[in-house]
């Protein structure tokens, strides 16, 4: 890391695999500290031995009651807090209108995630300064009928932070909030889809840590898929329903 590049502090939600796990091992490679987050225990102490003091953990279960408690704790260990992503997420392929899938979206993507980003713009408003990044989806922009509650959880996602980003815009706060939209990133959670474009894990790391340094307010990864999302948008219910 160049001398004039600042460490910082930063928390990531849903760190112990995939897109949240490999942006902590870059944050963490770059000489800033990170704290990270996950049910799985192994998983989190794994990851903290790869990079002693640059990596610290909590585990925690984002449906649970302990979410802020846990967050609080995290930012005494890693000494301060910059940037906050939130990348915890399932997206499991629902067959049927399932109720138990369904709940469990909910919870994870819609209750764990605002519970969790309310509290960090109100931390970074006091604070004056921040960033703070979720790991939407292309599937935020139109109903899916392969993965309905995903697919409804990520619109809530995205518009949420729509709102926030017009927010600190009114309130003149200095906070960075940054939508993050993937198409098909190279991990477990797709195994199982039919993908196209996928784009690799390191690839699309580095392009979320990019968008979050420049602060962007929607970055499509890749860069690409900034034209599927338009043409999903456009699109009539009678041709979209080919596809959704
Ligand atoms: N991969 C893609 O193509 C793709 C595309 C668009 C958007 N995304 C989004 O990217 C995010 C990360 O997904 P990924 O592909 O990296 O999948 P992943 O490898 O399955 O990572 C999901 C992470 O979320 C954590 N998590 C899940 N449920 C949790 C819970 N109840 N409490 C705490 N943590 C929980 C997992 O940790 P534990 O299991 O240890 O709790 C894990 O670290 C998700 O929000 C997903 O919707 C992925």
């Amino acid at each position: 890391m160049s001398p004039e590049t600042q460490i910082k502090k930063i928390i990531i939600v849903g760190a112990t695999s995939g897109i949240g796990r490999k942006m902590a091992e870059l944050y963490a490679a770059a000489g800033n500290i990170v704290g990270i987050t996950g049910r799985r225990k192994k998983l989190l102490d794994e990851i903290e031995n790869m990079f002693p003091g640059k990596i610290k953990t909590e585990c925690f279960d984002v449906t649970g009651n302990e979410n802020i408690e846990r967050l609080n704790s995290l930012i005494q260990k890693i000494g301060g807090l910059d940037i906050l992503v939130y990348s915890s997420g399932i997206g499991v392929l629902s067959k049927e209108v399932d109720w138990e899938i369904d709940k469990l979206t909910v919870d994870t993507n819609v209750y764990g995630f605002i519970e969790i980003t309310n509290w960090a713009f109100n931390y970074f408003s006091r604070q004056g300064h921040g960033s703070m990044a979720v790991i939407s989806s292309i599937g935020a922009n139109r109903g899916n009928s392969w993965v309905p509650a995903y697919s409804a959880s990520k619109a809530f996602q995205s518009n949420y932070f729509e709102a926030l980003a017009i927010k600190a815009k009114r309130i003149k706060k200095d906070i960075g909030i940054i939508c993050i939209e993937p198409g098909f990133v190279d991990t477990k959670m797709v195994e199982g889809y039919k993908r196209f474009w996928v784009v690799p894990l390191d690839k699309a790391a580095k392009q979320i840590i990019a968008g979050i340094e420049k602060k962007k307010q929607k970055v499509y990864v890749s860069k690409r898929w900034w034209l599927i999302a338009r043409l999903m948008r456009l699109a009539p219910f009678w041709l979209y329903k080919k596809f959704g």
